[in-house]
């Protein structure tokens, strides 16, 4: 058997959302990782095998975490075909296998993503009916192997996706409503804000409870991949299947009750009193409610998620409160001028009803931060799926 470039260097990819790098970079510290270098939308890092099954099952702001199986001059399609099947495609995959590929293609000879995903793709199965006759199948929606290849400036890498696909999906949601905010974003917004369940965290127009759902994961300490029963390592060569169960079984312990302090905040010095609600929101729409109620299911905990139905203009004051939230935005909820005129009337409903507390308020286009009327402490330009959101803070006396 070959030895692969991530076990010659114990070096990894981890992709993430722009303007999620720093939230990235210390959640990899603390998960142990070291070598933490930014890189092109994403953080390369070093672990062991150990470390690394642990940062997979537990990142909450990494989408794909890619394990690199070689890096070659690729100036060709013949080049790619031909190295492609340099690789014994057996160490990683059966006939009764399904495997898939992402494919990112950037100035270079090859100039098409989709038909560099294609070559590689023949590569493997002509690689399998050569030695066998028969064929592996693709299956795109939920792949044993999902691989990945990146061609950048004629330099390709190929690599195994560790998560076995996009680490956003959770597993949680199973309903939502109009534009919802991926899980990942959520996390880094949720990381971005401090909180750690000292005091309630409300979101007003909480959608299908994106936020609610990553907050309290956060707070019970719930691994991002507890609902996720397939893994790319799984298909590594070197798997090891004692390590990860002792990975899984430890990150798993470290769970909570809502309310309870855990050891690994270290930043939450004192105890604290748990209020009646710590997880809620609200939003106008019954069928977001219904989305939330079906998606906090899932998550242990998940029932003290509490939301109700109201308009955020007949809200009572949210004192000493950590405020979180996505209002609605012109771009995907249709109407521009009606999104800045409810923001106007949500900055005065935060000046004036929300003492003591600090809003986290997520714009999806940053044109409509001047509309809320409040000076912010501080900006975070922060992707959404293809949209440029910005994260601003309010304190509010
Ligand atoms: C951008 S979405 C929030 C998406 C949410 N973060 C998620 O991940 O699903 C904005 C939400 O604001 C709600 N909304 C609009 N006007 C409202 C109002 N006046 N009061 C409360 N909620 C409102 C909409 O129903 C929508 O669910």
């Amino acid at each position: 058997m070959s030895e692969y470039l991530y076990q010659k260097t114990n070096h990894y990819f981890g992709q993430l959302a722009s303007g999620t790098e720093k939230c990235g970079m210390d959640e990899l510290k603390e998960l142990g990782a070291s070598n933490i270098k930014p890189g092109y939308l994403g953080v390369y890092f070093c672990a062991n095998q150990r470390t690394l099954y642990d940062i997979v099952y537990r990142t909450r702001i990494f989408s794909r975490i890619l394990a690199p199986l070689i890096v070659f001059d690729c100036h060709s399609e013949k080049y790619l075909y031909k190295t492609a099947q340099n690789i014994d495609w057996t160490d990683f995959l059966t006939l009764t296998k399904t495997f898939a590929i992402t494919a990112n293609v950037a100035d270079s000879n090859i100039r098409n993503s989709q038909y560099a995903g294609q070559i590689f793709k023949d590569a493997i199965v002509d690689q399998f009916r050569e030695k066998t006759g028969e064929r592996p199948n693709v299956d795109t929606h939920n792949p044993d192997l999902q691989l990945n290849l990146y061609i950048h400036e004629n330099k390709a890498r190929i690599s195994v996706d560790l998560g076995g696909g996009s680490l956003h999906k959770r597993g949680y949601r199973v309903e939502s409503v109009e534009a919802p905010m991926q899980e990942t974003l959520a996390a880094a917004i949720i990381r971005l804000s401090g909180w750690h369940g000292e005091r309630p965290l409300y979101d007003p127009f909480c959608g299908s409870g994106t936020l609610l759902c990553e907050a309290l994961m956060q707070t019970c300490n719930i691994p991002a991949a507890y609902l996720r029963h397939k893994f790319g390592f799984l298909r590594l060569p070197d798997f090891d299947a004692a390590v990860w169960n002792q990975v899984k079984t430890k990150a798993n312990s470290e769970m909570v009750e809502i309310g309870q302090t855990r050891l690994s905040a270290p930043h939450v010095e004192q105890a604290f009193q748990p209020a009646q609600v710590l997880v809620g929101g609200s939003d106008i729409n019954p069928d977001a409610l219904q989305a939330v109620r079906a998606n906090r299911k899932a998550l242990p905990s998940g029932e003290s998620i509490k939301v109700r139905r109201a308009d955020f203009h007949d809200l009572e004051g949210l004192n000493n409160t950590t405020i979180v939230t996505n209002p609605p935005y012109g771009i995907r909820l249709g109407d521009e001028d009606s999104a800045a005129a409810l923001l106007k009337d949500f900055g005065d409903y935060l000046k004036q009803k929300c003492t003591g507390s600090t809003a986290f308020v997520y714009y999806g286009d940053q044109s409509l931060v001047k509309k809320l009327g409040l000076k912010a402490d501080w900006k975070q330009p922060l992707r959404n799926g293809g949209l440029d959101g910005v994260l601003c803070k309010y304190e509010l006396y």
